[in-house]
């Protein structure tokens, strides 16, 4: 019957519309908004960020990688905004494409590494304002750190080239599956993961047996197609924009705040130009106010939809409350690192006359742990006072980074996160902290600081609340 056999493509045309999730407009869904339906941002205890999302797994700041986060516990999800040539907001840490994408692997793009002045450091690569959206759009995102999981990378070899190549070596035509690999299901341009096959020979080195089967196999046509779809699984993760990071963040099942930085403003205001001639701070603003973000930190508004706005700029932060009440914070780099806009040096701004002008712009300071506990010989020192300098000008701290692995974890931890995380969370009483592994925090605070059952409307909620607002005026 013709009417039962469309019923049944209807879960599969629903299917296929939220896979490709990110190409639909870009607004919340009605029904996760405000009502009170979806569980609400936890503010009972110290806030777990997650830091360029769950990347201590997955490539950052991907989408993958911020819905994994999700899915860990995070209250944040915290990003880098930076801008494309045609001032499109782009979720991505550096100033170049160099270390986290497959940029390296793009002929055409070969010609486009320029050297500009970076915080007055000449810097050279591939600049992310060099590129269109479209242009950024077609690169894949890589794991930062070779000691993380390399499953996702990229595969840097285009199609075309690892034709050209296996021709020149090995005399062979064109394999079988062509017709698979041109499927339109699959981004064009296919790009497969023969790179470390081909270089190794270029090198001559020998090869892992896996990559030797695997590329004989692709050669003589006998890649079965599992196998197949194994190898282009690899490099699926493209970079995101500001906008797709807010929709992940809106469409998530519970609140779930995001966290974004105005990332090197100096340079994305000289390089890339907004009609009516906005400035890169404008078009921040103006996208949180598309998606709703509205409200001083903990007014309803902002509880439906936390935000905190973060940036190194003194001067972008001030600018930018001229725009919008949001909570920001103020981000503070190492000792050594004068502020990028400014030019103030650490000390200067960590003064007690700096905590009292800033903080009428800031709800908080996040600053590089190290400024706040000092290591020497990767043994932790004396802290310093900067915890109880920003508290006692009612600043929030929220330190960066976090990170599990041993060789970033002081001595002092034995080698284990958890350790660490009590040490910041209940002893240095931070406010909230990044961690590129947002898991282990959650599953570390729901252990030591569980919730409160929700519907537990007794005395223990009651004492609780009475609790938190006395510790709250112990604070002042
Ligand atoms: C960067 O390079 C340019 C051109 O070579 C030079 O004039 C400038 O002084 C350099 N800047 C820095 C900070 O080294
Ligand atoms: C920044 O300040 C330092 C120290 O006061 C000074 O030596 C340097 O020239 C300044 N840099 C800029 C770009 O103003």
């Amino acid at each position: 019957m013709a009417s039962s056999s469309s019923l049944w493509l209807i879960p599969f045309l629903f299917l296929s519309l939220t896979e490709r999730c990110f190409g639909r407009p870009f607004y919340p869904l009605p029904s996760k908004m405000i009502d009170g339906t979806r569980q609400p941002l936890q503010t009972f205890r110290p806030y777990n960020i997650a830091h360029r999302g769950s990347n201590g797994e997955i490539p950052e700041e991907t989408a993958a990688a911020y819905m994994k986060a999700i899915e860990e516990g995070a209250d944040f999800i915290e990003t880098d905004i930076l801008a494309s040539k045609d001032g499109v907001l782009i979720c991505f840490h550096d100033v170049t494409l160099d270390a986290t994408t497959d940029i390296a692997n793009h002929k055409k793009f070969v010609d486009r590494k320029r050297t500009y002045e970076v915080q007055g450091e000449n810097v050279t690569g591939w600049f992310i304002v060099d590129f269109t959206l479209e242009e950024l759009k077609s690169l894949r995102v890589n794991q930062r750190y070779k000691f993380r999981d390399q499953q996702y990378n990229a595969c840097s070899l285009l199609w075309e080239e690892f034709l050209d190549r296996g021709e020149s070596y090995f005399g062979l035509g064109v394999l079988d599956h062509w017709d698979l690999l041109r499927s339109p299901s699959l981004e064009s341009p296919l790009v497969l993961c023969f790179d470390r096959w081909l270089s190794a020979i270029d090198r001559e080195e020998t090869l892992p047996p896996e990559d030797i089967i695997l590329g004989r196999a692709a050669w003589q046509g006998q890649l079965g197609k599992n196998t197949l779809s194994r190898v282009l699984e690899r490099g699926k993760f493209s970079i995101i924009t500001f906008e797709e990071f807010i929709s992940i963040a809106l469409d998530a099942e519970r609140v779930v705040g995001i966290y974004p930085e105005i990332k090197n403003p100096v340079l994305i205001n000289q390089h890339v130009k907004w009609a009516g001639g906005k400035k890169f701070e404008d078009k921040f603003v103006e996208t949180l106010k598309k998606y709703g973000y509205k409200g001083s930190y903990l007014s309803k508004d902002w509880l439906n939809q936390p935000v905190f706005i973060q940036s190194f700029a003194p001067t972008s932060l001030i600018y930018i409350s001229s725009l919008t009440d949001l909570p920001k914070i103020f981000l503070i780099d190492d000792v050594t690192i004068p502020t990028q806009d400014t030019n103030q040096s650490y000390w200067e701004i960590t003064s007690d006359s700096y905590f009292e002008f800033i903080k009428d712009y800031v709800v908080g300071i996040g600053p590089w742990k190290d400024t706040i506990v000092p290591v020497i010989d990767n043994y932790l020192m004396t802290s310093t006072d900067l915890v109880a300098k920003a508290h006692s000008h009612d600043l929030q701290v929220h330190p960066y980074t976090f990170r599990n692995e041993n060789q970033y974890l002081h001595c002092d931890f034995h080698q284990d996160p958890y350790v660490e995380y009590d040490y910041w969370l209940n002893k240095i009483k931070v406010d909230g902290l990044f961690t590129d592994f947002t898991g282990s925090v959650h599953r570390f605070q729901d252990w030591t600081n569980p919730p409160l059952p929700k519907d537990d409307n007794n005395a223990a909620t009651l004492l609780h609340k009475i609790g938190m607002m006395l510790s709250s005026y112990g604070k002042v």
